[in-house]
C-alpha cells in the first residue's frame, strides 16, 4: 500500500546530531510488516536552520518524529497539539501539522512499579520532564538532580517535585527507584555512573532511557553482585589448607567497609534482584505509537513487532562498538566462557595472553623465564592497548595480572568498555589450579601464592567491574548469564 498518490510513503526524524539513529531501521521494518511501501530518512537540522528547512519538510513528508533539540522548538510552527504534546511543551511525532508526544506511551509500556515509591528522576531535559511527570502521575514521590540545579528546581516546582544537588545525592537516603533521563553513561562514556555507586545498589528499580550501551553501568550495578558477599564471602570461607582468610579489602579501598558484617556468601544477593531496564523499550514503543498516528488503519502484527526488537541489540552493537573485558583470577574462566560469549553475541573473540604468545612466538612461562615479570606487564599492557584500539566490538578475555594496576585499568576506560569480573571463590579457584602447570605467577608453593595473589588482587576485580558475575557453574549457563545482563534479550 501507498499513497494516494501511488507514491511510497515518507517520513523521518529530524534532530541535531543524529549519527547512529536505529529510527530508519524500526520504521522501515513496521513499515514494511503492515504491507507499507515506504522510507524514513534522517533529517540533521541545526537549531538555527529549524525555521528554514521545516516548512517544505512539512510538506514533504507523510508524517515525521522530532528529537533533541527540537521537540519544544518546533510547536509554534505546528497548527495543532493533541493532549500529551500541550501537557508536557514537546512534541516528538508530527503528522499533518499537528504535534504528538509518544514518548510517554513507551514510557508508559514499561508499567515500572512507581505507585508510592522513593523516586529518583536524574537530568531536567525533556526525557526527564516526561519522567517526572508520568512517576507522579503513577503516585510517586519524586525527587529530580540534574547537573544544573537551577533546572531541576525549575522542573520541579512547575510539576510537583523536589529537587536536590546532584552533588548531595553521596549523602542521600537511598530511592525505591532510580530513573535517569540524563546522558551519564551513554556510549561513548560507558564508565559513568550518573548516582552514586551506593543509591544504584539500592534502589528495586533502575530505568534507564539510554540503550547505548544496552546496559549502562547504571543497570549493571544493580545486575551485579553485591561487592560485599564476594569480599566478604571470600573471607569467611577456608581456603584449601583449612585456615579461615582475614577480611581482604585494604581500608583505603572502602568496597568493604571495616563496619561490614562478615556474611556468608551470598547473602547479600538473597535480596531479590532489581528490576532493570533500558530505554529500547521505549524507543521501540514510541516509534510504533508514531506509525498507527500516520498509518491509522495499519495493522502492525505482534510476531513482526518481536522480530524487528530482536534486531535491535544487534543493531545497537555494531553502531555503537564496545569491549567486554573479561577479567578475573586465573583459572575462572575468562577464556572458556569468552569464547561462549563471543559466539552468543556473534563477535570476535580475542585472548591477550594468546595475543602474546603469538607476537613473542613463545609461551607465557618461556616470556616470564627469558624477560622476567616486569617486561611480561609492560609488554602485557602495549598488546592490551593495540587489542583496545581494534574497530568494533569484540570480546577480550584478559591474563589475571593484566588489569590490576589501575594504569592498566585507565587504559581499558580509554575506549567504551564493560568489564565483567568471573568471581570464583578462592577454594575453587585453589582446587582448579593445584598443580600451578604453565602459570608462572605460582611458582613455589602452589597454594600459598594462589591465596596471597587472590587476596592482593580481589580488591581490585570488584572495584575494577562494571558487571560481577557468580562464574562457579558450567560454561555456557554463565555465558547466557552476561549476555543476557549485557542487555542481549529483546527489550
Ligand atoms: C597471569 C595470568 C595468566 C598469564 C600470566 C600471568 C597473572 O593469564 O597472563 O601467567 O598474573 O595472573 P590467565 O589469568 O588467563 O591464566
Amino acid at each position: 500500500m501507498s499513497t494516494d498518490a501511488g507514491r511510497p510513503f515518507r517520513h523521518g526524524l529530524i534532530g541535531h546530531p543524529l549519527a547512529h539513529s536505529l529510527s530508519p531501521l524500526i520504521h522501515e521494518s513496521l513499515l514494511a510488516s503492515a504491507g507499507l511501501r515506504g522510507s524514513y530518512a534522517l533529517y540533521d537540522i541545526a537549531p538555527e536552520e529549524l525555521g528554514r528547512r521545516l516548512p517544505s519538510l512539512m510538506d514533504e513528508l507523510d508524517g515525521f518524529n522530532v528529537t533533541i533539540p527540537h521537540k519544544e522548538a518546533i510547536l509554534p510552527f505546528l497548527d495543532s497539539l493533541d493532549a500529551s504534546a500541550a501537557e508536557f511543551g514537546a512534541a516528538n511525532t508530527v503528522f499533518r501539522r499537528r504535534g504528538h508526544n509518544t514518548d510517554r506511551i513507551g514510557f508508559r509500556c514499561e508499567q515500572l512499579p512507581l505507585s508510592g515509591r522513593r523516586v529518583l528522576v536524574v537530568g531536567a531535559g525533556g526525557v526527564s520532564r516526561m519522567l517526572v511527570f508520568e512517576a507522579i502521575r503513577a503516585g510517586a514521590r519524586v525527587t529530580v538532580a540534574s547537573r544544573t540545579f537551577e533546572r531541576s528546581v525549575r522542573l520541579a516546582a512547575e510539576l510537583g517535585a523536589m529537587a536536590v544537588p546532584l552533588e548531595s545525592l553521596a549523602g542521600a537516603e537511598p530511592f525505591d527507584a532510580i530513573l535517569n533521563g540524563s546522558p551519564a553513561g551513554m556510549w561513548p562514556h560507558t564508565a559513568e555512573l550518573p548516582v552514586p555507586e551506593a543509591l544504584a545498589r539500592a534502589a528495586e528499580t533502575l530505568y534507564d532511557t539510554i540503550y547505548n550501551p544496552l546496559a549502562t553501568r547504571l543497570l549493571l550495578t544493580g545486575r551485579s553482585l553485591p561487592p560485599e558477599s564476594m569480599l566478604a564471602g571470600a573471607a569467611s570461607q577456608p581456603d584449601c589448607s583449612g585456615q579461615i582468610n582475614l577480611p581482604i579489602a585494604p581500608a583505603s579501598q572502602s568496597i568493604a567497609p571495616a563496619s561490614l558484617p562478615i556474611a556468608p556468601a551470598g547473602l547479600a544477593s538473597r535480596r531479590p534482584a532489581p528490576l532493570t531496564r533500558n530505554g529500547l523499550g521505549m524507543l521501540f514503543e514510541q516509534a510504533l505509537a508514531a506509525e498507527r498516528i500516520w498509518h491509522p488503519g495499519a495493522i502492525f502484527p505482534e510476531a513482526d513487532q518481536t522480530r524487528i526488537r530482536r534486531l535491535l541489540p544487534g543493531a545497537v552493537l555494531s553502531r555503537f562498538p564496545v569491549k567486554i573485558v573479561l577479567n578475573g583470577f586465573m583459572g575462572c574462566g575468562k577464556s572458556t566462557i569468552g569464547q561462549s560469549l563471543a559466539s552468543r553475541l556473534g563477535l570476535p573473540f580475542v585472548d591477550l595472553d594468546e595475543e602474546m604468545v603469538r607476537t613473542a612466538g613463545k609461551s607465557i612461562p618461556a616470556i616470564f623465564a627469558d624477560e622476567g615479570e616486569p617486561w611480561f606487564r609492560s609488554f602485557e599492557r602495549r598488546t592490551l592497548e593495540q587489542v583496545l584500539a581494534r574497530p568494533g566490538s569484540l570480546v577480550l578475555a584478559v591474563g589475571g595480572g593484566a588489569l590490576v594496576e589501575p594504569e592498566a585499568e585507565a587504559l581499558v576506560r580509554t575506549r567504551p568498555a564493560q568489564v565483567v569480573f568471573l568471581h570464583v571463590p578462592l577454594a575453587e579457584l585453589s582446587r582448579r589450579l593445584a598443580d600451578g602447570e604453565g602459570r608462572p605467577m605460582l611458582d613455589g608453593d602452589v597454594q600459598l601464592r594462589t591465596r596471597q595473589l587472590y587476596e592482593h588482587r580481589l580488591p581490585r576485580y570488584v572495584a575494577a567491574a562494571d558487571l560481577a558475575v557468580d562464574a562457579t557453574a558450567e560454561t555456557e549457563a554463565v555465558a547466557a548469564g552476561i549476555a543476557r545482563s549485557l542487555g542481549f534479550d529483546s527489550p
